[in-house]
């Protein structure tokens, strides 16, 4: 029997079957004027990430939807490890196995793509029809968060596909930023320098593994197509543009596609914008993206990101710990594991150690602070404490530190751009980190030299259960503490 296609609709599906408390499907009207951002940031502060499908949003204009709207696909780390197959703990050191995997794409034909559905074109384009949802106070209107874009070398043809935002400004004129380091900007240099306007084509909405191998950062100019259908487990399937045919493809099972133009050394205000980073990023000059054509299923749903929450930070995530897992096992063996938390909003890196020699707490700083410019704070733990649980990583912090000694302050460095701290022009400034590490066993298998720490004796605790005790209406009534 055929492989059944991944796409965002059969995944959603399987979720609601697989794990129907996972999915809020909101079937009153609620605004993308701030409403759903805010109800995410709501749910968000209780540490509660549902993948949430707004059946009947209302368009910033106030008017209703033809099409669904949802948030959060990626928020949760247990349903996006499972989305790709890996353990939500381990996500350093199994992200990799799973996005190195290449599966070349294959193409279909036109009738067989669900995303030509429905195609306008020319002075029948309009953006504005579709559900984009505007985010934050100080935004300056709707951003398309979620949208991939594809652009090519002009060179070599080789295509490309960087998540980065639109944001709508009329039925057919977007703003578009591209980071200086992306390679959709080498592309974008490129064709501006051979005096040409660069063909564009945004794509909305996949399978969430299709999103994370789109996400994998490769060398240049490489096609993130195999990388896609490798973290997919099938070759995905692409259809050429409406606009530039062959020379642009686009994946065939996406929600929406968006095509046309970033013309040559067109410049204009772009943001603020709030930024992952959680704050507003500063107003810029930008490129501009002229729509050509949209494509899309009758029944498209629009995937949004909520920006500057778990939603579209974990995504992030998975392969930066992944890659600062790889580069610092092969200088620090002695590795364990590493974590991105969320609270960090990706400048903060906690490496959990076996620690046997003395140094490598700070060794395995070092190798760590230049696997990534949005790195900037790294705290080493040993391996008795959970690095997934940031009490536990504190609490190292509070006890296992003497900053004369542990501390590690690297000013001059690389930094990102978009952290609001950096210093003018924002390129380099201060990295560190913390060793909260324990100094070692004297001799391999001796304990380490360092006072024990509390716990009951292991046979009292095996045998003391709290169900024998409480029962389960009680115990979620019991007041918490913080
Ligand atoms: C939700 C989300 C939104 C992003 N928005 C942008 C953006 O607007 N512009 C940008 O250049 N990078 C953005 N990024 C980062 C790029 O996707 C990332 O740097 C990517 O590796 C660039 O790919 P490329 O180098 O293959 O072009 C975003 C990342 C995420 C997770």
């Amino acid at each position: 029997m055929p492989q059944e296609i991944k796409d965002l609709h059969t995944y959603l599906r399987d979720l609601e079957a697989r794990h129907p408390e996972a999915m809020l499907r909101i079937k009153r009207p609620i605004s993308l004027r701030y409403e759903l951002t805010a109800l995410q940031k709501k749910l968000e502060d209780l540490k509660k990430y549902p993948v949430i499908v707004a059946e009947r949003p209302l368009k910033v204009d106030g008017s209703p939807s033809e099409h669904p709207v949802v948030v959060n696909l990626t928020a949760s780390r247990y349903l996006v490890a499972e989305a790709i197959g890996i353990d939500p703990r381990r996500v350093a050191l199994e992200y990799s196995g799973k996005t190195a995997a290449r599966v070349a794409p294959v193409v279909v034909a036109k009738q067989e793509a669900p995303v030509k559905q429905v195609v306008v074109k020319g002075e029948a384009v309009d953006l504005l029809r579709l559900p984009i949802p505007l985010h934050q106070e100080l935004d300056p209107g709707p951003y398309v968060a979620a949208g991939y874009v594809v652009t090519c070398d002009p060179e070599t043809g080789v295509d490309n596909s960087a998540l980065q935002r639109l944001w709508v400004k009329s039925k057919n004129r977007a703003g578009y930023f591209p980071a200086s380091t992306s390679h959709a900007m080498a592309n974008l240099a490129k064709w501006w320098n051979r005096g040409e306007d660069m063909p564009i084509a945004v794509w909305i909405g996949h399978h969430p593994a299709a999103l994370g191998g789109g996400q994998v950062k490769l060398g240049y100019p490489e096609s993130h197509w195999p990388a896609m259908g490798g973290a997919l487990g099938q070759p995905l399937r692409l259809v050429p543009t409406e606009t530039f045919g062959e020379k642009l493809m686009v994946p065939a099972d996406a929600e929406i596609v968006i095509e046309g133009y970033v013309p040559r050394e067109v410049y204009e205000a772009e943001g603020p914008f709030g930024e992952y980073t959680g704050y507003a990023g500063a107003q810029r000059p930008s490129p501009v993206v002229e729509v050509t054509c949209v494509t899309h299923r009758r029944d498209a749903i629009f995937h949004d990101f909520g920006v500057g929450l778990a939603d579209m930070l974990v995504l992030g995530m998975f392969p930066l710990e992944a890659r600062v897992y790889q580069i610092v096992k092969q200088l620090v063996p002695e590795l364990v594991n590493v974590h991105f938390p969320l609270s960090g909003h990706r400048f903060h890196a906690y490496l959990q150690l076996s620690k046997t020699r003395p140094g490598i707490g700070k060794d395995a700083i070092l190798a760590a602070l230049p696997c990534d410019s949005r790195l900037k704070h790294v705290i080493a733990v040993d391996d008795d404490i959970d690095v997934f649980n940031e009490a536990e990583v504190l609490w190292a912090v509070a006890t296992r530190t003497q900053w004369d000694k542990d501390l590690v302050v690297i000013p001059g460095a690389s930094i990102f751009p978009l952290d609001p701290s950096a210093p003018y022009p924002g390129t380099f400034g201060t990295k560190g980190g913390i060793d909260a590490t324990c100094p070692p066993p004297l001799d391999l298998g001796m304990p380490r030299q360092f006072q024990a720490t509390n716990k009951v004796p292991d046979e009292v605790a095996g045998r003391v259960r709290v169900e024998d005790y409480v029962d389960e209406g009680s115990l979620a009534k019991f007041p918490g503490s913080f």
